[in-house]
């Protein structure tokens, strides 16, 4: 019989950081749901590089913030695959304007929280309950990875509400590491620093600046999504078998205190 290729769920895939891990998993031998929420055509394009490099890449669509729309992807990855492996909590957005904590709404604080926190809290919750019951026989056992941000731990006071999403992300990596621990269900939080993407287009200029003349990372240069796909490549193929609720920096060294 031929042997199944692992699959992965990877939220928010079609562009960004999720497309840079969507096609180093793919690299890597996984079969990829491409979930998105808007740009159909942006996801077809990861699925159509997926079978370029030989595996299937499955397109989804699903708001992680809307309950309903979480239950249907998670049907629709075990109804198409049969099985999950790997889920990868990527899908995330930065608040519609930066605004001073002393003024910010809370209706951006909502979405931030709806999005960013809620959605891969209740979506990892969904996923467990499925790999739990899972037929161990022969299968490496699966895996969670949370994409959290500097942010979880990183005060901006120009969008507190999203930091505080990525605190609470930090947070959720624990939890579903220590209660899934027993099952043999490696968690792994995952924080990106300075990645060059669309989220981070508005301020390319200031991150520039900070970057490569004020000493900002260690490593003085921009993050790419394939830096934060090589981290998750990394833990899906157990080269980190005997930690779980680890957090891994991909931020070119930004979390350390220098004097
Ligand atoms: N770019 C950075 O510097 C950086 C740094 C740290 C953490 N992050 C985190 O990495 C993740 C990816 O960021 P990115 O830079 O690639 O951003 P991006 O804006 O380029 O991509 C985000 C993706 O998430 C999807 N998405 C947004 N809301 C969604 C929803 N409700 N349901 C499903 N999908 C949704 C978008 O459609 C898009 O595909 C986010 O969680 C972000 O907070 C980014």
């Amino acid at each position: 019989m031929e042997r199944q290729r692992p699959v992965a769920l990877v939220t928010g895939a079609s562009r960004g950081i999720g497309r840079g891990v969507a096609l180093a998993l793919g690299g890597a031998g996984y079969d990829v749901v491409v979930n998105y929420v808007r740009d159909a055509d942006a996801a077809g394009k990861v699925s159509a590089s997926l079978a370029e490099l030989g595996v299937r890449g499955h397109v989804s669509r699903a708001d992680i913030s809307v309950a309903a729309d979480r239950e249907r992807l998670v049907a629709d990855v075990y109804d198409t695959f049969g099985r999950l492996d790997l889920l990868v909590n990527n899908a995330g957005v930065g608040p519609k304007v930066r605004a001073d904590i002393l003024e910010a709404s809370e209706e951006s604080f909502d979405h931030m929280i709806g999005v960013n926190l809620r959605g891969p809290y209740f979506l990892t919750q969904l996923v467990a309950n499925r790999m739990v019951v899972r037929d161990r026989s022969g299968v490496p056992a699966p895996k969670i990875v949370i994409i959290s941000s500097i942010s979880a731990y990183t005060a901006s006071a120009n969008r507190g509400d999203y930091c505080v999403a990525k605190a609470g992300l930090a947070m959720t990596a624990k939890l579903f590491a220590a209660r899934l621990a027993g099952h043999g269900i490696n968690v792994y939080e995952i924080r990106p620093g300075i990645i060059e993407t669309d989220m981070t287009g508005p301020v390319r200029d200031r991150y520039d600046d900070l970057i490569h003349n004020k000493g900002l990372t260690p490593i003085a240069r921009w993050g790419v999504p394939e830096d934060v796909g090589r981290a998750v490549v990394a833990v899906a193929t157990d080269l980190l078998p005997f930690s779980t609720g680890q957090v891994i920096d991909v931020d070119g060294g930004f979390h350390l205190r220098t004097l």
